[in-house]
């Protein structure tokens, strides 16, 4: 079966995934066999990395996945995957407790990262992976699936070209019922914060498009599923920020929700701009706006735009709501092309570390009930 076409290029952002295999073809390895099974069955989009290597401490994982896919060196053991010449690039999907010390690891080996969202989830370990970024010079990108996701492409670019006017007011939202997480994954409940994990999606979102945020006001709580679970911290959250540049937005987070998938999809960004609207969905596909047209004018159609049943095989591997197959492959092109080529690629370390901070300001400002936090308090921390 050939590899399914991609359905939008923004140049420099997006690579063009139809043609022969690059000539200097990267090599991934893949630790934490879960959701990196996910990017390996993504691989066949891409034509400038290819997967040769994949770790996981679970044997059952790597049983399972050499079933699949035959042909990669397979291991337990991350500093022997480490220390292979045709691993050129690691990508981790380990526990977020855990990626700190394996990028800082796979950076000091020599090795480019690409590592899930969060990158990581705590002060010590974002100022560790900054320094070692700093330190060895090799390259990270933030596996941030949302900004790759289809409708999500269409809305930047449109941004891009100036469609909405001026930002003035930015919406996102990441909402998802985890019983099934907490039961999977019991790292969840304990060892990570919603913070990190779930609002990981809205902050990079409101990130990517306002810019360096100044301030931030949130508030948390616990719903009644995450009582049950004993997570440790919040699974609730509401977060106002504030850009350098002034202009504001909004995260939510809710994480033991009782879903109403065809009112309100699991992640939306809402931008409001001087010039038009726009909106966003994952997993629904859809992308609706206000028609391009001059600012000044008081209404303006409405157009949605529905990328399911073009963008499912692609994106979903031809399950109707499937997993991340298309933005993990778009990610990781995107990457490669830019160590390969000099191309554009992001989200990376220094912004991925910013994004961090965020976060933190978040999970501090909760636990303070609503203190408002300047983000600089926590990058005082980071930046050293
Ligand atoms: N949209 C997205 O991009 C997206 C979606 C889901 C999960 N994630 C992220 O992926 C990460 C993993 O989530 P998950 O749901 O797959 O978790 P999981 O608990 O299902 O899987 C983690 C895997 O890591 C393995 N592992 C643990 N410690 C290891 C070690 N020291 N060395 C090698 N392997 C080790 C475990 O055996 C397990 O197979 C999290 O950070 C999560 O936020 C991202």
């Amino acid at each position: 079966m050939s590899a399914p076409t991609p359905l939008v290029h923004i140049p420099g952002t997006l690579p063009i995934r139809t043609g022969p295999q690059h000539p200097r073809c990267l090599g991934l390895g893949v630790v934490g066999l879960h959701e990196g099974r996910t990017l390996l069955a993504a691989m066949d989009r891409c034509t400038a990395i290819r997967a040769v290597a994949a770790c996981d401490t679970d044997e059952a994982k790597i049983t399972a996945c050499r079933q699949r896919w035959p042909g990669l060196h397979y291991t337990a053991g991350f500093s022997e995957m480490l220390a292979r010449a045709d691993v050129d690039v690691v990508a981790i999907y380990t526990p977020d407790a855990l990626h700190a010390e394996q990028i800082i690891a796979a950076f000091e080996a020599g090795k480019h990262v690409i590592c899930t969202k969060p990158l990581v989830n705590s002060v010590a370990g974002a100022r560790g992976v900054l320094e070692a970024g700093r330190r060895t010079g090799r390259r990270l990108q933030v596996g941030q699936s949302t900004r790759f996701f289809e409708p999500f492409l269409h809305q930047r670019a449109a941004f891009e070209r100036g469609e909405f006017g001026v930002l003035e007011l930015a919406d996102a939202h990441y909402i998802h019922r985890m019983d099934w997480y907490y039961t999977k994954s019991p790292w969840v409940a304990k060892e990570t914060d919603w913070a990190f994990l779930g609002l990981s999606h809205p902050i990079d979102l409101l990130r990517w498009y306002l810019g360096p945020v100044a301030t931030v006001q949130a508030f948390g709580s616990q719903s009644a599923m995450g009582r049950r679970f004993e997570v440790a911290g919040f699974d609730v959250y509401i977060v106002n920020v504030v850009a350098q540049s002034g202009a504001m937005g909004r995260a939510m987070g809710h994480y033991g929700v009782h879903e109403l998938p065809s009112a309100r999809n699991c992640i939306e960004l809402m931008l409001y701009g001087s010039g038009g609207t726009s909106l966003a969905q994952y997993h629904d596909m859809r992308y609706i706006h206000t028609a391009p047209g001059p600012a000044q004018r008081e209404a303006s159609t409405e157009i949605t735009e529905d990328h399911l049943y073009a963008g499912r095989q692609y994106y979903f591997n031809s399950e109707v709501h499937g997993m991340h197959y298309g933005e993990f492959a778009n990610y990781a092109e995107a990457f490669a092309r830019s160590i390969l080529e000099g191309t554009a690629a992001g989200p990376g370390l220094e912004e991925g570390i910013e994004t961090f901070c965020i976060m933190e300001a978040v999970r501090r400002s909760a636990e303070q009930g609503g203190r408002v936090i300047r983000t600089t308090e926590v990058a005082s921390d980071v930046f050293v």
